[in-house]
C-alpha cells in the first residue's frame, strides 16, 4: 500500500497540472482505495466560473470511469498556495460517499508540522447519506 507521504508527493506533482487561470489557486489530489490502486485529480476551471471541478472530485470521478468499486481509504490534497488545504463541502460529501462507511483519512500538508491527518466523520459529521 502506498504510503501518505507518497500520496502527498503524488498531490503535489498533479497540482503542477491544474487549470485554475482565474482563481490562480492550484490542487492536487490522490485517492487511494482498498484495490491498493490510486487515481489524481487537479482542479479544472472554467469562464462560467460556477462550473470549476475541484481536485478531489475529479480525482474520484477519474476512479469511478476507471472500474474502481472498492471501498475509498485516503486522499491526499495539495495546493501550493495553502498549508493544509481541506476539502470543500462539496468534496467531503463526495469523499464520504465513497466512503461505504470506512472513515477515509484526509492527508495534507502542513507547512510547520508535515504531513497533517484528519477523518471524514470528524470534518462532516451527521452527513446526509442514503445507501
Ligand atoms: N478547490 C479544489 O480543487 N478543492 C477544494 O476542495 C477547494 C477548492 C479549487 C476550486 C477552485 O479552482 C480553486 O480551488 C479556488 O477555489
Amino acid at each position: 500500500m502506498v504510503a501518505n507521504e507518497e500520496l502527498i508527493k503524488i498531490a503535489k506533482e498533479v497540482s503542477y497540472n491544474a487549470y485554475c487561470p482565474y482563481s490562480k489557486f492550484p490542487v492536487g489530489a490522490c485517492a487511494l482505495f482498498e484495490s491498493g490502486k490510486y487515481y489524481v485529480g487537479c482542479n479544472i476551471e472554467n469562464s462560467s466560473y460556477g462550473l470549476s471541478l475541484c481536485a478531489e472530485r475529479n480525482a474520484i470521478s477519474t476512479a469511478i470511469a476507471n472500474g474502481e468499486t472498492s471501498k475509498l481509504l485516503k486522499i491526499a490534497i495539495y495546493s501550493p498556495m495553502s498549508s493544509e488545504c481541506f476539502p470543500c463541502g462539496a468534496c467531503r460529501q463526495w469523499i464520504q460517499e465513497f466512503s461505504k462507511g470506512y472513515n477515509v483519512e484526509i492527508i495534507l500538508e502542513n507547512d510547520d508540522k508535515g504531513i497533517s491527518l484528519y477523518y471524514i466523520n470528524d470534518i462532516l459529521p451527521y452527513s446526509f447519506k442514503l445507501i
